[in-house]
């Protein structure tokens, strides 16, 4: 079980508890605001564009390089993106915060 805190495009602090899935299917799940999660979690749509806070870029860990290619063509892109659906729920993400980037 992880507790994440989603902070969506509004400002909203959204929490989250999910055992299982990813961070998209976990938001989407629980009516995340701009996360969409439209491709189904193929990492072929980046409706699912989310920041990592930089105390936890470790443990979540870097783009793979289809999710990197997909990111440099969004708006909002920097290196603490993560396409929420490449990033699966683990327990040791428990406490986890990210921003929604939305579109
Ligand atoms: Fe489509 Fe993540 S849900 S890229």
């Amino acid at each position: 079980m992880a507790r994440i805190t989603y902070i969506t495009p509004d400002g909203q602090q959204v929490v989250v508890e999910a055992s299982s899935g990813s961070l998209m299917t976990a938001a989407v799940q629980n009516q995340v605001d701009g996360i969409e999660g439209a491709c189904g979690g193929v990492c072929s749509c980046a409706t699912c564009h989310i920041h990592i806070d930089a105390a936890w870029m470790d443990r979540v860990g870097p783009a793979g390089d289809a999710e990197a290619a997909m990111l440099e063509l969004e708006d909002g892109s920097t290196s603490a993106s993560r396409l929420g659906c490449q990033v699966p729920i683990r327990p040791e993400l428990d406490g986890l915060t990210v921003r929604v980037v939305g579109r």
